[in-house]
């Protein structure tokens, strides 16, 4: 289905607000071809979950439909089932292995110290003072290093995140894989000096199916890890507490704490209401339709995970933060056999951050001025300037 629609989804006004456009993509244009990104754009909530479901059809490894990648560059995102199955089934058993419950308790209290330093001192940026710590700390305590900081990290992490556009501007790839060959060969040499057997890492170092696999595959596993687990820790804690504070913290005031099982309901929703991984894609492995539309075997397909989250006919008032919304089968982590392999970090601390706002939030403002990456994949705010009213 073609559509005059103008749409870059790097222009600014896109970048903080895409939900007008994925609604009229929703409504009006459910297949819509992207010309800049040379893909199929999919924002309806069943057509995505079917595309991350069925990866006979709809692949992630590009290979399946010809395209070269050579070894050195494989890891478990580039392969599908059932190949990909072994490593990532090694790489998440070791992850829920670390204590991440505690490692996020212990970062939340990174966050409430940052705060009470800052308290009544006028404005600062959550981002930075807070949220890129307290992110960075988890991520090093589960893989048992501490090298990065978060400023020797942030070109990385910008590197990698703004690559994730290169269909929509190539001039990205060239940072991009800078930054990925930078953080390879960080992670290599962690791997070489026997660091992080504390943390993740250490499950791999004994592992006989490991030892067997060629290194570069394992390390390009790790360092993708590494910087999903920083990128969306850090994404989503800007985006939940933007979100909350915006909407004066909403009913989250009412929610009845200390309770797991509210906290869980919570941070199902508060995930799906803000996705910050706004997509993802796939490519047809065979001839196919979707809502009536022929795909080609080799075209690309966009599935818009946040507009997907917002699809009416799967979420009964899409636009409305429910903190107890049950069943929430969203797909901000996706779906099938590439769901998110971090994501019961990702629960544990949004359980935080949840813990965290519903104490200090009432003495937090926001403040205006926020910046956003100039990023679409990833929604990200990079600076969220606000201010923490003195204990009266
Ligand atoms: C709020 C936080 C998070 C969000 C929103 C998120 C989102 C996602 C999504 C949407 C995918 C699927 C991509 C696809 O199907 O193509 C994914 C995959 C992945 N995530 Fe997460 N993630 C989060 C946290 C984490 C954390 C904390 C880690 C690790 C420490 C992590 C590691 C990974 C890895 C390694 C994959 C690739 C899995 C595969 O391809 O098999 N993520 N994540």
């Amino acid at each position: 289905m073609t559509t005059t629609l103008d749409w870059n989804p790097l222009d600014p006004a896109s970048i903080r607000d895409p939900h007008s456009v994925y609604q009229e993509l929703r409504e009006n244009f459910p297949v819509y071809w992207h010309a800049g990104m040379s893909s199929w754009v999919l924002t309806r909530y069943d057509d995505c979950q079917t595309v991350l479901r069925d990866y006979t059809t709809f692949a992630r490894d590009r290979r399946r439909v010809g395209v070269e990648i050579p070894d050195e560059k494989l890891n478990i995102q580039t392969q599908d089932p059932p190949e990909q199955a072994l490593l990532r089934g090694i790489t998440a058993k070791a992850l829920n292995a670390q204590r991440l419950r505690k490692h996020c308790v212990d970062a939340r209290h990174l966050m409430e110290e940052r705060l009470s330093a800052l308290a009544g001192s006028g404005p600062f940026d959550m981002m930075g003072d807070v949220a890129g710590p307290a992110a960075m700390q988890v991520i090093n305590r589960v893989f048992g290093v501490d090298e990065y900081t978060q400023n020797s990290y942030a070109p990385i992490y910008e590197g990698l995140t703004q690559a994730m556009d290169s269909g929509l501007d190539p001039k990205r790839l060239a940072p991009g894989r800078a930054a990925g060959k930078s953080l390879a060969a960080e992670v290599t040499s962690w791997y070489e000096r026997g660091l992080g057997t504390s943390g993740m890492f250490g499950a791999l170092y004994g592992n006989a199916d490991v030892a067997q696999m060629p290194r570069p595959y394992v390390i390009n596993t790790m360092a993708a890890t590494y910087n999903a687990g920083f990128s969306t820790l850090y994404a989503s804690t800007g985006a939940v507490t933007m979100e909350l504070l915006g909407a004066g913290l909403g009913d989250l005031r009412e929610l009845p704490l200390p309770n797991d099982s509210a906290l869980v309901l919570a941070t199902e929703e508060l995930l799906r209401y803000v996705s910050p991984a706004q997509a993802t894609a796939r490519v047809a492995t065979t001839p196919t339709e979707i809502q009536g539309v022929r795909i080609e075997a080799g075209d690309t397909l966009v599935t818009m995970l946040a507009a997907a989250n917002r699809d009416p006919r799967q979420f009964k008032d899409p636009d409305r933060i429910v903190l107890d919304r049950s069943p929430n089968p969203h797909l901000a982590l996706a779906w099938g056999p590439h769901i998110c392999l971090g994501a019961r970090l990702a629960q544990a601390w949004i359980m935080e951050l949840i813990t965290f706002l519903v104490e200090h939030g009432p003495r937090l403002r926001l403040i205006g001025g926020e910046k956003y990456m100039s990023s679409a994949t990833l929604r990200n705010l990079v600076s969220l300037p606000v201010e923490y009213d003195a204990a009266s």
